[in-house]
């Protein structure tokens, strides 16, 4: 008994651990659309200016796909005194979000958008 209970442990791990397979970025990209991010977000050109452009969100190393669902269900509980509404409230939709911002990278970015590159040295 004890036994199946520790698999059990692990599998609920594994679970929340891997990301969902069902999560995609076209669905994210679509509830983008609908959650009204783009309001006050940009994204190569197009969108508000309240928050930060999130036109190569993908590209910053200091934020996974973790980072990406704790901020989307609860901005503040990450970004102390965040003024982005919370909007999403589920997990999988959350997912969906995390993996189209990790998708917009300076490679999928219209290059005349991207600040120019400082010259090495
Ligand atoms: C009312 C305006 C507003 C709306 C609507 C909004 N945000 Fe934000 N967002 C902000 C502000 C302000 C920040 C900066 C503070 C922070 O990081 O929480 C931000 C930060 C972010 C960041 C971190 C960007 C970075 O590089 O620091 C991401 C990613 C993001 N928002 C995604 C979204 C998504 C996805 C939605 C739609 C579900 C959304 N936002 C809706 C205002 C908004």
């Amino acid at each position: 008994m004890k036994h199946n209970v520790a698999i059990l442990v692990l599998f609920a791990a594994l679970l929340t651990a891997v990301p969902p397979l069902w999560a995609d970025p076209d669905k994210g990209r679509a509830l983008y659309e609908e959650k009204g991010c783009t309001n006050c977000h940009a994204i190569n050109g197009e969108g508000g200016a309240v928050g930060p452009d999130l036109s190569t969100e993908g590209d910053r190393k200091d934020r996974d796909r973790a980072w990406h669902i704790a901020h989307l269900l609860d901005p503040a509980s990450v970004v102390p005194g965040s003024i982005m509404p919370q909007l999403v409230f589920d997990e999988d939709e959350a997912g969906h979000l995390a993996d189209y911002l990790m998708s917009l990278t300076a490679a999928t970015a219209p290059t005349a958008l991207l600040a120019p590159v400082q010259p090495e040295g």
